[in-house]
Formats: structure tokens, sequence, C-alpha cells
């Protein structure tokens, strides 16, 4: 069985001005689980979110219907009657006209007991029943302005973001926070009501800024003691390196002042160009305050996460000293203010 639920706009609906609509709007999912119940909870949640949902009793044509329907994700619960979750997942992985759609995995069982096949099986996501709505509507959201962006690059770009991509997963200090620096730099430009151009271009700035680290040696970015000035100038140079491998960025020009002016200073004392006040491109800016926010609030190898509110004071504390732009910073603390309320 599968069937058509929901077609309607989001403009019926109470609308966060922090949350980017426009990209989700045509999103469909597709929820497979035998259980009638527990599948109308997440049906229900993925409604109030505003998503155009379909969904299965996982009965043995479920495959066919994914084919045919062409979800942008499918949410799917692993103990079905009629077919084995993790076969259908991993069929709906390997045939390639399904297998770019992400894959979230539902079960009660231990997470732990499925880490392992789970990933094989190349599922993106594993959520646990019950399901959390939070958790839910983040990941979903995640996973599906990851496909849309993917769809819509170039070859060239496809490249890139590969690149930027196993740069990423080299570095244990970046952890996987990429997919939170895109939400954040998507939910702040909405706020400060920037073009959809210029939030686009800080979207690529999330996963390509610190593509130039691919040239410098595992020895120096892994490094736990203190570096030395040669070593820090090295460091130094992934955002001149990075601006010349996207040079080829030919529809997103926008994104080369990111990453080479991400690491510049209101006071003029950051690098690579010693740039000062309103000479930083503005983009640059807010993309700076983003990532040190989402560094701040990350786990890290060597740090715990700080809360919303201790990164903030830190933040606060390098504007004091003539590092951030006091006014962007401003406008940044009232957004968390109402993103994460206390
Ligand atoms: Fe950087």
């Amino acid at each position: 069985m599968i069937e058509q639920l929901s077609g309607f706009s989001l403009f019926n609906k109470t609308k966060s001005p922090l949350v980017n609509h426009s990209q989700l709007t045509s999103a469909k999912i597709l929820v497979i689980d035998d259980r009638p119940l527990s599948r109308m909870t997440v049906v229900d949640l993925l409604q109030l979110e505003g998503y155009d949902v379909l969904e299965s009793d996982g009965n043995d044509q479920v495959f066919e219907s994914v084919i045919e329907t062409q979800p942008d994700l499918v949410l799917l619960d692993l103990m079905l009657s009629e077919v084995d979750g993790l076969a259908l997942c991993q069929q709906i992985k390997q045939d390639i006209r399904t297998q770019n759609i992400p894959i979230v995995l539902m079960t009660v069982a231990d997470r732990r007991e499925y880490q392992r096949k789970v990933r094989e099986v190349g599922a993106d996501e594993f959520l646990s029943k019950p399901i959390d709505r939070l958790e839910l509507s983040t990941r979903v959201k995640t996973l599906i302005t990851q496909k849309q962006l993917n769809e819509g690059l170039n070859q060239t770009e496809q490249v890139l973001f590969t690149i930027a991509k196993v740069v990423e997963s080299r570095s244990s200090q970046r952890g996987s926070s990429c997919a939170r620096v895109v939400s954040l730099v998507e939910a702040f430009g909405e706020y400060l009501n920037l073009p959809a151009e210029s939030i686009n271009n800080l979207v690529f700035a999330a996963h390509l800024h610190d593509i130039g680290t691919i040239a410098i040696p595992d020895a120096v970015m892994m490094k736990k003691g203190e570096l030395t000035t040669d070593e820090r100038e090295l460091i130094r140079q992934h955002v001149l390196i990075g601006e010349s491998i996207c040079q080829p960025l030919r529809n997103r020009r926008g994104v080369l002042p990111i990453i080479r002016h991400h690491h510049e200073r209101w006071d003029g004392t950051g690098y690579p160009d010693g740039l000062s006040g309103e000479q930083i491109p503005y983009l640059a800016q807010i993309f700076q305050i983003i990532d040190i926010y989402d560094a701040l609030t990350s786990d890290r190898p060597h740090k715990k996460a700080y809360s919303p509110k201790e990164a903030l004071e830190i933040v606060a504390e390098e504007t004091e000293k003539g590092w951030r732009n006091p006014e962007l910073v401003a406008e940044f603390t009232k957004f968390i203010g109402i993103l994460e309320p206390e």
C-alpha cells in the first residue's frame, strides 16, 4: 500500500523565520513501516513540518514503489514482517535508479547492535524508537537539503565537494559539523534577509572553506602540541590554497572571497591580507562567526562542547578584543537567542 498523504503548502502553516522552507516545500518523504500506529506517528510529525508524505506498509512491492515515486528521503523501519529492512535498504542503495535517495533507518532495538550493519547497507542515518521529534526534524532536513544541493551541482562542483568531504573526514578535529554549519548559515542568512544568491554562497563556503588544508601534511594538521612559527604559517596557507583550488567555480565567484578571508579579523590582525573593518567581505564576516560558534559548541577530541551561552560569551570576549564586527555579533547573539532559547 502506498498512499499520498499530503501535498499542502507550507504557507498554510505558521512559518518560522529561521527555517529555509523554500528548499523543502517540494520534498517528498516515504515512510515504510508495517505497524499503522508507529507509522502514523512519524507521518504526523513530518506533516507538521510541511512535507509531502507517502506511506507504505512494507509489502513485497515496496522496492518498486520507491522506484516509481522517487522520494527525496526514505524513512524505513527495520522490523518489517514481509521484507527484510536491511536487505531493502541495501537494494535501494545499490540500484542506480534509487541510490541517491537518503535512507533513515528506524528501530526499537539498541543502536549499538545495528551500528555496523547500518553502515554496511549504506543507510545515511539511524533513529531509535520512540522517535524524538527534534532529532527527526533535524536529520530529515539536513539529508534533504544535502540531496537537493547535490542535485544542483555541476561536474566541477561535484568533484570539489567530494574532495572537501575527504578533507573533512581526514581531520578528526573538524568532526562532522559541516551539516550543522550549513543549517546555521542558511538560517542566519534568512534572519539577516540576505538574497538567495548570498545564502547559496555561504552554503558552498560551509562545504569548501577549508578545502586548502588538503595540501597541509597530517603531521602538522593533527599535531597535538604547540605549533612552530613555520607550521602556523603553513596552516595559514590553507585559505590561499583553497581559493586557488576553487577557481574553476565559474558560476560561484562569490564563494572565493569567503574562502580567502574567513580568518581575517575586524582589527586587521587576521590573515591572509590583514584586512580590517568593512574591508573584510561581509559574507566572510558572517561565515567566520558561524564557523567559530560551531567549533565552540561542538565536541572535539581535546574539548567538550560549550553551551550556546558560553560560546556567545567567548565570541563577545573576542569582539571586545577587536577581532569581530560588533554589530554583526549583536545580530548573531539575538539570532541564537531565538534559535536556541534557554
Ligand atoms: Fe579555515
